[in-house]
């Protein structure tokens, strides 16, 4: 092998990784029957020291591949655990060349720099919050942390120099996703600035209650920083009441955030009254690792004008000159380097066109619904009084063998994963142990739904 280069064998390892990626993402159109064994080899693989000299690139392929197949892989049809991605095979082409010309988006990078505004703006179009500038990010963690720093900016624009020096709050849902708590955290607020805001029966904002405790901590002298609506709840997938949010924000001059990054996709489909008076947020998150199907890591931070990353990021350092009022990408985002992102999600929408994204989400939604209706019309299931809002479903199982309802699902969900068949996860909802199903792999079925119900109760007759 020539120094650091793939040269003389290029040829057979790119046969190689081609009959290799046919068979693969053939296999993940299909369920597997169980999840292979860490055999002895692979553990050994594994602890194995630092290699020295060099092996054969196509053995040392092969070895990465066993690696995956043995891995947790969300891209398999009923990984249904927490909110995954789906390894969108055009998207992981994008990440491959994405990664060989190796860009780095902390600059203007020409061509590339366009197309990652590009793709921001049809994001922006897609989930209707138009004329919107973005950024991509590595997730929705980031992406909230970038929109609510440029918040605190805005509320007290001496914090980059003089730091937090005044009690301010920040505003989200009982049931908003932990990032907000840790973004409060980083940025020197404090999580007594954090005001968790009272759920109604659906799981969305109170926002009665919110607008009172904006009132309580204006009266009280607190400055208050931004609302955070969320768009599609992590644990139930509730969508907070947008447009009765927004009219607060307006009226009372706060920044409105919407976390999106699960559940705004949705609002490009058949859901979208969920999502009215999102153009009137400031900023909004998005996940396309999450319901736009592509590899992680792919988030967006969208916002209406440049201006207040610009106050909030922009710097002069001697490595990266730029001319007043011109800015390299590095002066409006939080992260220095950063990888070209936007190239699969862009390939993803060309290739596919927005329509058939659509549909797909429109596709995971009634797979939620039937989760919904199935597991309403048994005994053996419970379910929240309302039909799901997006694609995230919980439901409980019940057995007379085990009367404590968490206990039975904590249980019956740990048998599933030893099983094999599905892969899945529990949320604490009002208290109580759910599994909560996650329906955002364009490759779950019917099928899929239907294998699910006979899983667990084959499964639970045996508990
Ligand atoms: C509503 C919400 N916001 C933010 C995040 C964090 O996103 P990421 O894991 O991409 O950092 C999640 C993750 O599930 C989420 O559901």
């Amino acid at each position: 092998m020539e120094r650091l280069r793939i040269s003389v064998e290029r040829h057979a390892v790119l046969g190689f990784l081609a009959r290799e990626m046919e068979r693969i993402w053939g296999s993940f159109d299909h369920a597997r029957e169980k999840e292979p064994e860490l055999t002895a080899s692979l553990k050994s693989l594994l602890s194995e020291g630092l290699p020295e000299d060099s092996q054969e690139i196509i053995d040392v392929l092969g070895k990465s591949i066993d690696v995956l197949e043995a891995s947790i892989a969300q891209s398999r049809p009923r990984f249904l655990a927490y909110i995954g991605s789906s390894g969108l095979e055009v998207g992981a082409i994008g990440d491959f060349l994405a990664s060989s010309y190796d860009i780095n988006q902390a600059i203007n990078s020409r061509a590339s720099t366009l197309l990652e505004q590009q793709t921001a703006r049809w994001v922006g179009e897609f989930i209707g919050f138009e004329s919107s500038i973005g950024y991509f990010t590595s997730g929705g963690m980031v992406s909230n942390l970038t929109a609510l720093a440029t918040a605190l900016n805005r509320a007290l624009p001496n914090s980059r120099k003089s730091g937090v020096d005044r009690k301010v709050a920040i505003y989200a849902s009982h049931e908003s996703h932990y990032s907000v708590r840790r973004t409060i955290e980083i940025l020197g607020i404090g999580s007594d600035g954090m005001r968790l805001i009272p759920i109604d029966d659906r799981h969305r904002m109170n926002v009665t209650q919110l607008r009172q405790q904006i009132d309580a901590d204006l009266a009280a002298g607190v400055v208050p920083i931004a609302i955070v609506a969320t768009a599609g709840t992590t644990l139930t997938g509730a969508v907070d009441p947008i447009q009765d949010v927004a009219k607060v924000a307006q009226e009372k001059k706060i920044w409105l955030h919407v976390d999106g990054a699960y559940g705004v996709p949705a609002a490009g489909s058949t859901k979208s009254a969920l999502f009215y008076g999102i153009d009137g947020a400031d900023s909004v998150t998005v996940d396309a690792h999450k319901w736009l199907f592509v590899p992680k890591s792919c988030s967006l931070v969208l916002m209406k004008n440049i201006e207040g990353l610009v106050k909030t990021f922009a710097h002069h350092e001697a490595y990266m000159p730029h001319l007043e009022g011109d800015y390299n990408p590095v002066d409006l985002t939080l992260e220095y380097s950063r990888p070209f992102r936007a190239l699969k999600l862009w390939i993803a929408l060309k290739a596919y066109g927005a329509n058939e994204f659509r549909r797909a989400i429109d596709k995971n939604i009634q797979l939620a619904e039937l989760t919904y209706e199935i597991a309403s019309s048994r005994e053996d299931f419970r379910t929240l009084p309302h039909p799901p809002d997006l694609s995230i479903v919980p439901i409980q199982y019940r057995s007379s063998r085990e009367p404590d309802a968490s206990t039975l699902n904590e249980r019956i969900c740990q048998k599933i994963i030893e099983d094999g068949r599905f892969y899945i996860s529990t949320a604490r909802i009002d208290g109580e142990t759910w599994l909560r199903p996650c329906y955002t792999n364009f490759r779950t079925t019917e099928d899929d739904v239907l294998a699910l119900f006979q899983v667990i109760q084959e499964l639970g007759a045996i508990l």
